[in-house]
């Protein structure tokens, strides 16, 4: 799939003023050669400004170069920028979904853009009852988003009934020999306490939910780590 911009795009001062208009961005998407959406209108937060190319970096060699014929769930997309990556290495299909509408704006702005006929974006807040509509997926891709759910025993279960395959990017607590939750005090006043597992309890998760395959792409003590979770049974 082609993610070079359509040749009707919109001339550089007008493109950089559509970016803007649609900011503050939390993804670093390159919309044309040397425009970068975030460096036009980034959203505040501890990000860095090339967010999120350097976990791009992490996780891109455990994806086949050549997806050609899966389809993707990317869970909690934002504005996109692994759902583009996937287009790019050629899924046949991208159903990208996100609890707010602003991103998923911003992310429709750029299918648009690059003329990406294979990603679908919508505004869907993903819980067991909508889950359960959404179908199966060869990869479901759940980059930042496990933390934000409520309840992780009911998370981990929802995103295994997805599918077989899961990339799972998270929070824990890097301790890999007691199993906990950590409660994390909420940011702000209305911020829900989060639920954060040590790292053995978060394996043990992924095993409760099926998973007999669980490969950990970063090293032990990152307390960002990422897998790559696989049922080799389905249906366990
Ligand atoms: C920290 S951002 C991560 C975005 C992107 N996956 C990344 O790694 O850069 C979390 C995103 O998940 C969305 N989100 C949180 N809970 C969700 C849920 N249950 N269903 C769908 N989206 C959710 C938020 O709106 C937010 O855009």
């Amino acid at each position: 799939m082609n993610t070079e911009s359509k040749t009707d795009a919109p001339a550089q001062p007008e493109l950089v003023e559509q970016v803007r208009r649609l900011g503050p961005w939390f993804h670093n998407i390159e919309v044309a050669p040397g425009i970068f959406t975030k460096e036009i209108a980034p959203a505040p937060g501890p990000q860095p400004l090339n967010h999120p190319e350097p976990r791009w970096e992490k996780v891109k060699s455990a994806l086949p170069e050549d997806m050609t014929g899966m389809s993707v769930l990317d869970a909690g997309c934002s504005d996109g920028f692994f759902s583009i990556k996937m287009a790019g290495r050629g899924a046949s299909r991208i159903l990208a979904v996100d609890g707010a509408a602003e991103p998923i704006k911003r992310m429709n702005w750029v299918i648009d853009h690059f003329g990406l006929e294979n990603v679908e974006a919508k505004v869907q807040m993903l819980d067991r009852s909508s889950a359960r509509k959404l179908g199966k997926f060869d990869l479901v891709f759940a980059m930042a988003v496990f933390y934000h759910m409520r309840d992780p025993i009911t998370g981990i279960e929802m995103l295994a009934s997805l599918g077989d395959r899961l990339l799972l990017e998270t929070i824990v607590v890097p301790d890999h020999r007691d199993t906990y939750f950590k409660v994390k005090q909420p940011g702000g006043e209305r911020g829900v306490p989060r639920l954060i597992p040590s790292t053995a309890c978060l394996e043990m998760l992924m095993r409760w939910a099926g998973y007999d395959e669980i490969t950990q792409l970063t090293d032990e003590s990152d307390s960002r780590p990422i897998y790559l979770c696989v049922r080799n049974r389905p249906g366990s």
